[in-house]
């Protein structure tokens, strides 16, 4: 798939999981909302025909819920064995009919008449917290293309969403009897749901690791930028809501780099002045298209936006400077810079680590937040003196460097950045 359709759908994608997160922890009947994320999957993937059937576990049937493309008489039930339950609880992935591992034959053999009618070619089983909630059975997809990693991937995270949210519908549903600690035990699982962060992040990193294959150069860019943002917004203090805008930022902030010409984004040579300026709309056009998506995350589109601004007001796209940015984004400034200043590019390769991190202490104030870089240059001292168990910055640097020597800039640039007084402006 191109990068160009591969990141067209995992948009998409996060636009389906917002909708589908939205429907299940709705409070309109639950058989809508089972046809409602039925339809969630079929559109996202696309197919045609499909089918949802939960699980009762007294009789150990599958019962139809919601189909599509279907003629069902809406009774359809499927009695499962003890071992085709076993077989589909442990079940983490889709099974593809065709291809099943042989010990899903007698499943699918027993289920046959309901899946000749969808053509089934998919059976994703909907578990949570190991117990079988369900299934969703697919049909062909409409383009007649086989189905790919990616449709898996994303069939596997809808799968968890609406598992959670069947099962906290039932709990709702079983409080008709006004139990009060049931009552609070499923508020506790709707926000479980909604903060299933894990789930959605997955696609995020996706989705940053195709905008990132666009270009040679900065493959695992995005992933490395979050990962060095992240743990400089925990250093800082920023709260939870606010360390995951920055993250989730961080993953996206080069969208924009899709509407860029190839033959420019790759140029291996100096960029003339129209070329700079077509470079120079990639945050704008980032801004734009995340600002279509509605983020569970404060200013996302806005930080992605100003990744290049400068404190001192001469970075673009609108010359912000140091009180009108925020946290958020001068976190990902840094991080971004100093991850391209560490990767080779196609005009360029990687700088030394030394260098890289005296070219961050030269542009403090210029550049860089003070607060952001000593933080940054705080957490580059304690992992290169041992002093965290798990490093984030130092395993993922691309560049070479001397350890003793980095240790003693390092000490040089944090005794430097507490006693330097903020210039005057001028
Ligand atoms: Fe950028």
């Amino acid at each position: 798939m191109s990068s160009e359709k591969t990141l067209r759908k995992l948009l998409f994608s996060i636009a389906t999981l917002e909708e589908l997160g939205e429907v299940l922890s709705s409070q309109q009947e639950f058989q809508e909302n089972m046809r409602m994320s039925l339809f969630s999957v079929m559109g996202s993937l696309p197919v045609s025909k499909g089918a949802l059937f939960l699980f009762d576990p007294r009789k150990r049937k599958l019962c139809l819920e919601a189909s599509r493309g279907l003629v069902l008489d809406g009774d359809e039930q499927i009695q499962l064995t003890g071992k085709m339950v076993e077989l589909l609880r442990v079940r983490k992935k889709a099974v593809v009919a065709g291809g099943s591992p042989v010990r899903m034959a007698p499943f699918l053999k027993r289920a046959g008449k309901v899946f000749e009618d969808v053509r089934a070619e998919i059976i994703m089983p909907l578990n949570f917290r190991g117990e079988l909630i369900g299934i969703i059975t697919l049909g062909r997809k409409f383009n007649g293309e086989p189905f790919t990693v990616e449709d898996f991937d994303l069939l596997g995270i809808m799968a968890n969403y609406i598992a959670i949210g069947i099962h906290n519908q039932d709990l709702f549903r079983s409080l008709e009897s006004s139990n009060k600690a049931l009552r609070r035990k499923a508020s506790e699982n709707k926000k479980l749901f909604r903060n299933l962060e894990g789930l959605y992040h997955d696609t995020i990193k996706a989705l940053g690791a195709a905008i990132d294959a666009k270009d040679p150069y900065t493959r695992g860019h995005s992933e490395r930028v979050a990962c060095f943002a992240e743990v400089i917004a925990v250093r800082l203090g920023m709260n939870k809501l606010h360390v995951a805008a920055v993250r989730i930022a961080s993953h996206l902030h080069d969208i924009g780099k899709i509407a860029i010409d190839n033959s420019v984004l790759l140029k291996p040579s100096r960029l003339n002045e129209q070329e700079m300026d077509q470079i120079h709309r990639h945050p704008t056009i980032s801004y734009d298209i995340l600002s279509n998506i509605k983020f569970p995350y404060p200013d996302v589109a806005l930080i992605a936006r100003h990744h290049h601004e400068w404190v001192n007001g001469s970075g673009y796209p609108d010359r912000i400077k140091m009180d009108g940015l925020n946290t958020g984004m001068k976190v990902l400034s840094l991080a971004d810079a100093f991850d391209a200043m560490t990767s080779d590019r196609p005009y360029r390769p990687a700088l030394g680590l030394d260098i890289a991190l005296k070219e961050v202490w030269d542009n403090v104030y210029r550049q860089f937040d003070p607060q952001v870089s000593q933080a940054f240059f705080e957490i580059m001292q304690d992992e290169i003196e041992g002093n965290v168990t798990k490093p984030t910055i130092i395993p993922r640097i691309r560049s070479r460097y001397s350890p003793q020597k980095i240790k003693g800039l390092l000490w040089k640039v944090t005794q430097d950045l507490s006693m330097r007084p903020p210039p005057a402006e001028a």
